[in-house]
């Protein structure tokens, strides 16, 4: 007879591959999965009858910007409730690290995301020592922003980088990679970034291709000049010859609605011509990052997240803190800067469009720190599960798992995760495909999901479908190759 350390019986087994659920058990032990199939003559010191319940491979995240979170909120509840299991953070240029000693102040918005720059780390290998000593409850895999090598090595942030300092950034890019981070990401929207020509990603990005590593991209522009940023990403992806990943694609302001037909054909032609291109994508058709005055005018309605000048007006509509504070839209906004904000500025038709392309991971682009959070924090994975798939019927139940695991740890070189099969990791979530729903809104954002009954991280409880557990399983991860 053999035995494990717990054995799930009777799941609905979805793999992560895409493929059709069947009902089996599922054994493990320590870390791994050991049985999978008929476990009958199989015993084990716990076992749960998970009839009814569907079985996947933990969620990975695929853009996240729990780089802090991980060391400041390490249970990281927001995350497994909804079934995480593994984040990718470094996400939009903005990374801890390289922060190399004496530079100056962090300019906004990064500085918004890290309060205080002793909050950095000297180098990945420092950053992921930490992360080590100090475990957080899921995996974590990091890429290196492009906005923090500026910070690195530049003085000013409003011009290109010269030469000299395009090698500068070049070496820590490199030493980031032999380190474990998974590529480069930027944030070319971003003030310190959009200075940054073309060229200059490109030669930073030189030094990918000897890493295997990914190039993942906010892209410059997501709204008049959607189509031109995805061109320009699909550029830069052939000139450093590495896998070019458009975060969190969208189409925003009503003249630019519809516009995926374009873009996500301008995809399709350069996936058929050979080159190695994804994407990834939240389910909600409003967006979430600082508050910019200047886009408040363009959106169908604006929540602000957080304000450092007039904190007491978080979780406010912005027509409302206007009309309280007698000034137009864009004045009001200016008063409450830093600030953050929810911007609703999508088309249903895109983000369906973008959702259902083979190639789109799910990723939450989650603010965990924010006090009143997108609900996407909170919500990505059972919304697309419960609300796109099941009730909505957008792809099947097995198709929308993939999304969030087999497809996302091969894109991320993460082949002994993602799927189920022996021999894997023990990172799991047990749901019930009937019952799961996000439940975090607009209005309540922090909010866990119905109908998760268990996740485990290499092996181990962390949440148990009401509460994290507090076990704190988390491990660095860097590409197989
Ligand atoms: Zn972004
Ligand atoms: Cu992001």
């Amino acid at each position: 007879m053999t035995t494990a350390d717990l054995i799930l019986r009777q799941a609905q087994l979805i793999d992560g591959t895409g493929a059709p659920l069947f009902i089996g058990d599922l054994a493990i032990s320590d870390d791994r999965i050991t049985g999978m199939g008929d476990l009958r003559d199989w015993r084990a010191d716990q076992e749960i009858d998970a009839r009814g319940l569907a079985l996947a491979p933990g969620f990975i995240d695929s853009h996240c910007h729990d780089d802090l979170a991980l060391l400041q909120t390490p249970l990281l509840e927001p995350k497994i409730s909804q079934g995480v299991t593994t984040v990718v953070n470094g996400n939009c240029g903005f990374s801890l690290a390289p922060h190399p000693a004496n530079r100056g102040p962090l300019p906004q918005p990064l500085a918004s995301l890290v309060p205080d720059p002793s909050l950095m780390f000297f180098d990945f290998a420092a950053y992921f020592r930490r992360l080590s000593e100090e475990p957080p409850s899921v995996n974590s895999m990091c890429l290196c922003g492009h906005t923090t090598l500026r910070h690195a090595v530049m003085d000013r942030f409003d011009r290109a980088a010269t030469r000299a300092e395009i090698k500068a950034m070049r070496n820590f890019l490199d030493t980031a990679l032999t380190q474990g981070a998974a590529g480069m990401s930027t944030g070319l929207y971003y003030p310190p970034a959009s200075a940054a020509p073309t060229e200059e990603v490109i030669e930073i990005g030189g030094v990918l291709q000897d890493h295997r590593a990914l190039y993942v991209t906010h892209m410059r522009n997501e709204a008049d000049g959607v189509v031109a940023s995805v061109e320009e990403t699909l550029r830069i992806g052939r000139e450093t010859g590495v896998p070019a990943i458009v975060s969190h694609h969208k189409c925003m302001n009503p003249q630019n609605h519809g516009k995926s037909v374009v873009t996500l054909g301008i995809i399709d032609a350069a996936l058929a011509a050979g080159q190695d291109v994804g994407l990834d994508a939240y389910p909600y058709i409003a967006g979430s990052t600082f508050l910019f005055p200047e886009r408040v005018d363009q959106a169908a309605r604006v929540i602000v997240t957080w304000s450092k000048a007039m904190p007491e007006m978080g979780a406010r509509d912005l027509s409302e803190i206007a009309a309280d504070l007698g000034l137009s839209l864009r004045d009001a906004a200016e008063r409450l800067l830093p600030a953050g904000a929810v911007y609703f500025q999508m088309d249903e038709g895109d983000l369906r469009r973008i959702l259902a392309h083979s190639l789109t991971m799910i990723g939450s682009d989650g603010l965990v720190a924010d006090p009143h959070p997108h609900p996407r924090a909170w919500g990505t994975f059972p919304r697309v599960l419960g609300h796109y798939a099941r009730d909505e019927g957008l792809f099947s139940l097995e198709e929308a798992v993939h999304r969030m695991t087999g497809l996302t740890a091969k894109r991320f070189g993460l082949s002994e995760r993602g799927t189920l099969q022996v021999g894997a990791f023990a990172d799991l979530v047990l749901f019930n495909p009937a019952t799961i729903q996000d439940t975090a809104s607009f209005e309540e954002p922090k909010r866990p999901a119905a109908g998760i009954h268990g996740v485990w991280c290499n092996g181990r409880l962390t949440w148990d479908g009401r509460a994290a557990t507090g076990d704190r399983p988390g491990r660095v991860l860097t590409r197989s190759s």
